[in-house]
């Protein structure tokens, strides 16, 4: 039976870079898959082609709507979607393949098949072909998660489908309904209408973006409807169902819509079914999530978690940081994240970075706050690039002057946000980011301003 060190289910972004990790740290290391290519959601089939398709598919609107406001002629614009998906795929096989290539890089033994925990330090991974049981010193859980359904959708995998089968439409939808305003309806909903689909987004609460900072979620909204999404809100949907090449939608109090695709998109849940879990006792709550401690020890000896399959944001970045932090611990006795820090980003045009507290947590929590916001069309480099909508926030400590919450909806948003969390990661002050020099002429140079704005002293503005 082989022995390693460490076995790591799953081979997402949490599990992949845990695995090179450990390998880094002298473990002998195995991960388990069971799909063909490595990467798991986030590569395969989530961030990755997704932000294939959204790029390409702003390059078409542009050169569509825009080009010719920067002296740019070009004569008929047409769509080619046959190869936008084809650049897509092959942008995915480059990626899942440089995972292959890390591993054999570190030596991490790879095995093809779905694992199930067999008892402590013990994993079996049956495919089609064999099955084979494996010893382990240590077993860390990154098998992330899934689609929510919604009773009353049902999904065919083709007209009524998840993120998955919106990556793939094989053309442009004539009205795609997408049911919940989160970060999958807008991404995904914003490729299609960029492509020319009427977009409804069927929304339960009564804004978009749960849990942003409301003031950038209502300014996202302001801004995506004038791109041509259309919002309903306090919206439940009760039902969706094929009728021959049409979808028809049912929500509580409203008349049904007709439509030709709809997109799923009310949130994710664990993948932590028919893992075994029983076999060892592993505890987990409500919402299917594992139950683990600061070092991500399960309640099962030598038994880890990490990302989607525990508590926090769904987010790759989250998970990496977890699998890192849990493998260091293992082997050094050290190992952290730093939860304030953890940035997100809405891929949408323009883009959504936040990190830290917003405003209504602040509130809510009555920690005495003051803030600074300057606005994308006084910035320089913003009115070159001709994309001047939005504003960076930047919250602090009123006391301290330490920050506590950065909030950007802007071009390149996603770029800048990560400035803002290491200034939370060395807990620095609205000062600090004042005082620090920012190339001219830069998009950065709005977050310096931001932070000046927090005493009232913005130069451009
Ligand atoms: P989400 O949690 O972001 O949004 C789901 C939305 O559906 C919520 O606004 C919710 O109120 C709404 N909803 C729930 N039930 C509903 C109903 N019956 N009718 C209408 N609306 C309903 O979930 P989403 O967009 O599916 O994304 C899943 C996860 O994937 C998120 O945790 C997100 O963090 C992650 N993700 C991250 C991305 C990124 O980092 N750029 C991109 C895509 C996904």
């Amino acid at each position: 039976m082989p022995l390693h060190d460490l076995v790591v289910i799953g081979a997402g972004p949490g599990g992949y870079t845990a695995a090179i990790r450990a390998a880094q740290l002298g473990l002998n290391v195995a991960c388990v898959e069971q799909e063909s290519a490595l990467g798991g959601t986030c590569l395969r089939i989530g961030c990755i082609p997704s932000k294939a398709l959204l790029e390409s598919s702003e390059r078409f609107h542009e050169a569509k709507e825009k080009f010719s406001t920067y002296g740019v002629v070009l004569p008929e614009v047409k769509l080619d979607l046959a190869t936008m998906l084809k650049r897509k795929d092959q942008v995915v096989t480059t990626l899942t393949k440089g995972v292959e290539g890390l591993f054999k890089k570190n030596k991490i033994t790879r095995y093809f098949g779905h694992a199930r925990i067999n008892g402590i330090g013990r994993v079996t991974v049956q495919s089609q072909k064999e099955t084979v049981e494996l010893e382990a010193k240590h077993i860390l859980i990154a098998t992330g998660s899934k689609s929510s359904l919604l009773p009353g959708v049902q999904l065919d995998g083709d007209r009524i489908g998840t993120s998955t089968e919106a990556l793939s439409y094989p053309e442009v939808p004539k009205h795609l309904v997408v049911i919940g305003a989160g970060y999958i309806g807008l991404e995904l909903g914003s490729v299609w209408r960029r492509l020319g689909a009427k977009v409804t987004v069927l929304e339960f609460l009564n804004r978009i973006l749960p849990g942003m900072d409301d003031e950038i979620a209502t300014d996202a909204k302001k801004i995506f409807e004038k791109q041509g999404l259309e919002f309903r809100l306090g919206t439940k949907v009760t039902s969706a169902k094929v009728k021959g090449t049409e979808c028809i939608v049912e929500s509580e109090g409203n008349e049904p819509i007709t439509c030709d695709r709809v997109l799923l998109a009310v949130g994710r849940v664990p993948n932590t079914d028919d893992l075994g879990l029983e076999s060892v006792g592993i505890q987990s709550d409500a919402k299917k999530r594992i139950t683990v401690d600061e070092h991500f020890a399960t309640s099962a000896q030598g038994i880890y978690a990490i990302g989607d399959v525990i508590p926090g944001p769904m987010l790759a970045h989250k998970a990496e940081e977890e699998g890192v932090a849990c493998v260091e611990h293992m082997v050094t006795g050290f190992g952290h994240v730093n939860y304030d820090a953890i940035p997100g980003v809405v891929y949408t045009q323009p883009e959504i970075g936040t990190v830290g507290k917003s405003e209504e947590q602040l509130k809510a929590e009555k920690i005495e706050y003051r803030k600074g916001i300057f606005p994308m069309m006084a910035n320089a480099r913003a009115r070159t690039l001709g994309q001047t909508e939005g504003k960076i926030k930047v919250l602090v400590d009123a006391k301290t002057d330490r920050i506590l919450g950065v909030h950007i909806i802007a071009a390149h948003a996603g770029d800048l946000i990560n400035e803002a969390a290491m200034a939370i990661a060395f807990g620095a002050s609205s000062e600090d980011l004042a005082r620090t020099c920012h190339a001219h002429p830069t998009l950065g140079e709005a977050l310096r301003e931001a932070a000046l704005a927090v005493d009232n002293r913005t130069i451009n503005l």
